[in-house]
């Protein structure tokens, strides 16, 4: 079976040599190619040049994207996306003056959301989350990490991580599944945060290695949640079971977060709107993925990141969307590009490498995902008519994607779910 796309005005982010990543000044470089073909074969990236290059062969489906771009699918390496209910209510309060720290404190918060979750059933948890990833799917992602984190206890971490299972087996996008165990304490531990930690690295975590239900281990090591004495704890126990650290960090305070993740050669550290020279330093001698996560930012209103500076000093930077119901109630990656160009400001050319190869390496797909490749899998989207590759993070309301293709198939959406069309 071979798809051609056919007179892409530019064919965006492709790789003759995939890299792992892209750091420093390297980020504001990508290449493209004017007056181009695509070609897929099944599922993967066959071939792709310039129209005059066009192999005379015999194609199953053709498709015209005359005046269109071609971008690799969006990767999304941290997401919260699989919840129940929603946190609308609560954010009047934020809205009123309340900090995130002190909805957490009297019960809101994550907690709020676990106790939704713990009166969902697993199909209807399941159903609600199918509905955002179709949501995503339509956005143009192609590869997503969902995380645990609002069970709190066994059995709901379980029933969290079961449903991203199911994701994984029923929908066409790729996803990591990453074990958030220790995402908040539970107003009974309150007064006893060391026993929760047994808890996860005792009960929880064994059970999920069992059910081999878990890519990644995720703790909130941050100011009010867990100490990096904690984290250090459950990195080590996720180790064991072969669980590489993938870790939030200094969204509150400088937490001491990048430090630990570093320290366990996490595969990322997420958030970071406190990093000052000590943490740029600790991740220039890292394999770690410092991952930036600008829409939580801005619905906290919170400080953002010193992007610039982390370029500069010749650090890669991924941009996630954070997909939650408490700091970030949206998975639109577009969207974050745009952030990223308004709010951190950093190049078209940056934030396209950071929401494509660099989240791909942040969830261990760059070798599979986020680029143009020979060989990679083909999850990419044409754009509706627009100017420039530099238009999709400028025009920052618009929804600019004509046609989504994962696995090398059309998406069709209808209004109850999503099929594959060939
Ligand atoms: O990444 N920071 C911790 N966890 C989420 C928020 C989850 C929530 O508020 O429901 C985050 O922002
Ligand atoms: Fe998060």
């Amino acid at each position: 079976m071979k798809t051609l796309i056919k007179n892409i005005k530019l064919l965006v982010q492709t790789e003759q040599n995939p890299k792992k990543w892209v750091a420093g000044a390297d980020m504001a470089k990508i290449d493209n190619i004017e007056n181009a073909y695509l070609i897929i074969e099944n599922d993967k990236i066959f071939d792709f040049g310039e129209m005059k290059n066009l192999p005379k062969i015999k194609f199953d489906k053709e498709y015209d994207a005359s005046g269109k771009l071609v971008f690799p699918s969006f990767c999304d390496s941290h997401t919260h996306l699989v919840y129940a209910g929603s946190r609308e209510i609560e954010y009047i309060d934020k809205i009123k003056g309340l900090s995130y720290e002190e909805i957490a404190k009297r019960g809101g918060g994550i907690l709020n959301s676990a106790k939704l979750l713990a009166n969902t059933s697993e199909d209807e948890l399941y159903k609600q989350s199918l509905e955002r990833i179709n949501e995503i799917i339509m956005l143009g992602t192609g590869a997503v990490e969902i995380k645990s984190g609002y069970g709190l206890n066994t059995e709901n971490e379980l029933k969290m991580l079961r449903v991203i299972k199911r994701l994984k087996e029923t929908t066409d996008i790729e996803i990591k599944s990453t074990f958030l165990g220790a995402h908040s304490i539970p107003l009974e531990y309150k007064t006893n945060q060391t026993e929760f930690v047994d808890l996860v690295i005792n009960e929880m975590l064994p059970q999920v290695a069992a059910e081999d239900l878990a890519d990644y281990i995720d703790v909130f090591c941050d100011k009010g949640f867990f100490t990096p004495q904690d984290t250090d704890r459950i990195l080590m126990a996720g180790m064991k079971y072969g669980l590489r650290a993938k870790i939030h960090a200094n969204e509150l305070d400088y937490s001491g977060g990048v430090q630990i993740g570093v320290k366990y050669n996490a595969i990322s550290v997420d958030h970071l709107e406190y990093t000052g020279d000590d943490e740029i330093k600790e991740l220039l001698n890292s394999e770690t993925m410092p991952t930036i996560l600008p829409g939580a930012a801005f619905f906290l209103g919170m400080i953002d990141t010193p992007v610039r500076k982390m370029i500069n000093a010749g650090l890669p930077i991924a941009l996630a969307s954070d997909f939650n119901p408490g700091s970030s109630p949206s998975g639109n990656m577009k969207l974050i590009m745009s952030f990223g160009i308004i709010k951190l400001k950093m190049l078209p050319e940056e934030v396209i490498n950071a929401v494509t190869i660099n989240t791909a390496y942040a969830m261990g797909l760059s070798e599979t995902h986020g680029s143009i490749a020979k060989g990679k899998i083909a999850n990419f989207f044409i754009t509706k008519e627009i100017p420039t590759y530099q238009f999709m993070a400028y025009a920052y309301g618009s929804n600019l994607i004509d046609k989504v293709f994962l696995k090398g198939k059309e998406v069709i959406q209808n209004t109850n779910n999503i099929s594959s069309n060939i």
